[in-house]
């Protein structure tokens, strides 16, 4: 009798072990489903956001014996995850939005009940810039922006779409009579305030051209006058400095930006233009070294002598000015993200006057800190500047999902320097519109010649819109564009 008790509680224990192995097992494959098909997964423009501490904590109250199929978390982390097996797919429509979209805070963001495809949540470790301070901690998650099966969005991301999205950097402005006649007499800081008037005046190329995005009406300097730095823009020149930044003081002048606070008007222009638009808005920010280049040299300059002075002479105080340039442009971004801006591009529009050693240095730790920042948001990036031929692999390497490239550089030799992996955004010469309709058609479709159906490619100039540009031979450029260009899949 004795012997059969013994046998039956060893039997008993014996099966009660072989349970909890099992069950540990199965919470070892769950989570190895969670890391590896979140690195596989697209890079950083993926909807869901780069959160190690939210899989670890997934990971950490999922309990034994559970199945894997569906387990509710919430104790350690500040969102709720419905955590559903690799191999189910949540169609994306399932994914609230509703942030992307709220004027909520970060912080506010943070506390939204939110179901997210655990399939899709990417693992990402911060990262350290060459100064070896850590980047791109991870944050909440965020879900993509709106239009995730728009052409724009999708071109960005390199995936399959049935037409070519075009856009035009300065897309509004003086070239289009209906922006005269409503734009007024004071500087373009007036007008940026008026919600009102900037969200007419960022529907009117859209209307007129039928591009697949709006870029919302701003500029890059109104962060720094909004904080106060003391500058103005003066039609036909641009920024204006009244007291260049020179000295270690002059980084008073430059506090956070607090964008609910200091840029109330531009939230509610981007408020305004989601609910209004059938299409993506993309919000923009200055890179660190252009913005620093208005800051430091007072006014537009083709040297940018003082600028490179500084950085090469005092080294410490240039970081220091980027690093807070970084941290505004990301406040900036940011928010324009939160209130519903379903792409952004960030402007370094004079990076090119630098060698790839100086980029590389005193440029792209800074850079790479803001598209580091804003990688969490799934939201597209894109990274341009003007004469960064030398540049590009850079340029991408900071942390662009798209690359913009100027016309000095054709599209085949640019995506050599970049790789394949990598969307492409450009690149007509701006000034092949003064030469009429058919020759700038022709020039067109040598862009999408070169391309070549790859389904990375935004058609855009190669920079902005001039004002004494035609606007109709930019209606017909993109009516090319929209009829011929053709994507591979
Ligand atoms: O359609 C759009 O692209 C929308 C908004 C936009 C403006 N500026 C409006 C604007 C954007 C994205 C910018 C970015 C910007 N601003 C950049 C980066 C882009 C680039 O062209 O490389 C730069 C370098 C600036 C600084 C700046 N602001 C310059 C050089 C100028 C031009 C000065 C002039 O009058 O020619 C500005 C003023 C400005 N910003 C205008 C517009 C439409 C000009 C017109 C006006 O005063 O109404």
């Amino acid at each position: 009798m004795v012997v059969v008790v013994v046998v039956v509680v060893v039997v008993l224990v014996v099966v009660v072990l072989v349970v909890d192995v099992v069950a540990l097992l199965l919470v070892v494959v769950l989570v190895e489903d969670v890391v590896v098909d979140s690195e596989s997964g697209p890079p950083s423009n993926d909807s869901s956001s780069s959160v190690s501490a939210d899989v670890v904590g997934v990971a950490a109250c999922v309990t034994g014996g559970s199945s894997g199929a569906t387990v509710v978390c919430t104790p350690t982390l500040p969102t709720s995850v419905s955590l559903v097996t690799s191999t189910d797919t949540v169609p994306h429509a399932a994914v609230d939005t509703t942030s992307a979209r709220s004027p909520a805070t970060r912080a506010g963001r943070a506390a939204i009940d939110r179901t997210v495809p655990v399939a899709r949540l990417p693992v990402r470790s911060p990262t350290t810039d060459n100064l070896g301070r850590v980047t791109g901690a991870a944050s909440s998650a965020v879900p993509a922006g709106r239009y995730d099966n728009h052409p724009f969005i999708q071109a960005c991301r390199g995936l399959p779409h049935d037409r070519v999205p075009v856009w035009f950097m300065r897309q509004a402005g003086r070239s289009l009579p209906e922006y005269r006649a409503i734009r007024g007499t004071g500087t373009i800081l007036d007008a940026i305030a008026d919600p009102d008037l900037s969200t007419e005046i960022t529907l009117q190329p859209v209307r007129r051209y039928d591009v697949d995005a709006a870029i919302l009406y701003s500029d890059i300097v109104v962060p720094a006058h909004a904080v106060g730095f003391g500058l103005t823009v003066t039609p036909g020149v641009g920024p204006e400095v009244e007291r260049p930044f020179r000295h270690e003081d002059d980084l008073a002048r430059l506090r956070p930006l607090d964008p609910e606070a200091d840029t109330p008007y531009v939230l509610e222009t981007v408020r305004q233009l989601v609910a209004e638009l059938d299409r993506p808005l993309i919000g923009f920010a200055g890179a660190p070294f252009t913005v620093a280049s208005y800051l430091i040299e007072g006014r537009p300059s083709r040297d940018y002598a003082n600028t490179k002075a500084m950085m090469f002479a005092n080294e410490r105080l240039w970081h220091a000015l980027c690093d807070r340039l970084a941290d505004i442009a990301i406040s900036s971004l940011q928010s324009q993200i939160d209130n519903g801006a379903s792409a952004i591009q960030l402007f370094d529009s004079w990076a090119g006057s630098l060698s790839p050693a100086q980029y590389q240095r005193y440029v792209f730790p800074h850079s790479q800190k803001v598209m580091d920042a804003i990688a969490d948001t799934g939201v597209p990036k894109i990274h341009f500047g003007v004469t960064t031929g030398e540049l590009l692999p850079q340029i991408s390497a900071v942390g662009a999902d798209v690359v913009g490239v100027d016309w000095r550089v054709p599209l085949d030799a640019a995506r050599e320097r970049i790789g394949n992996d990598k969307a492409l955004q450009g690149n007509l010469d701006p000034t092949v519109v003064f030469a009429g309709a058919e020759f700038a058609c022709e020039a067109a479709r040598d862009v999408l010649r070169l391309n070549d159906g790859h389904p990375g490619h935004v058609f855009n100039l190669g920079h902005g819109v001039m004002p004494a540009m035609d606007p109709d031979v930019l209606t017909e450029i993109v009516k090319v564009v929209h009829e011929e260009g053709n994507v591979r899949s």
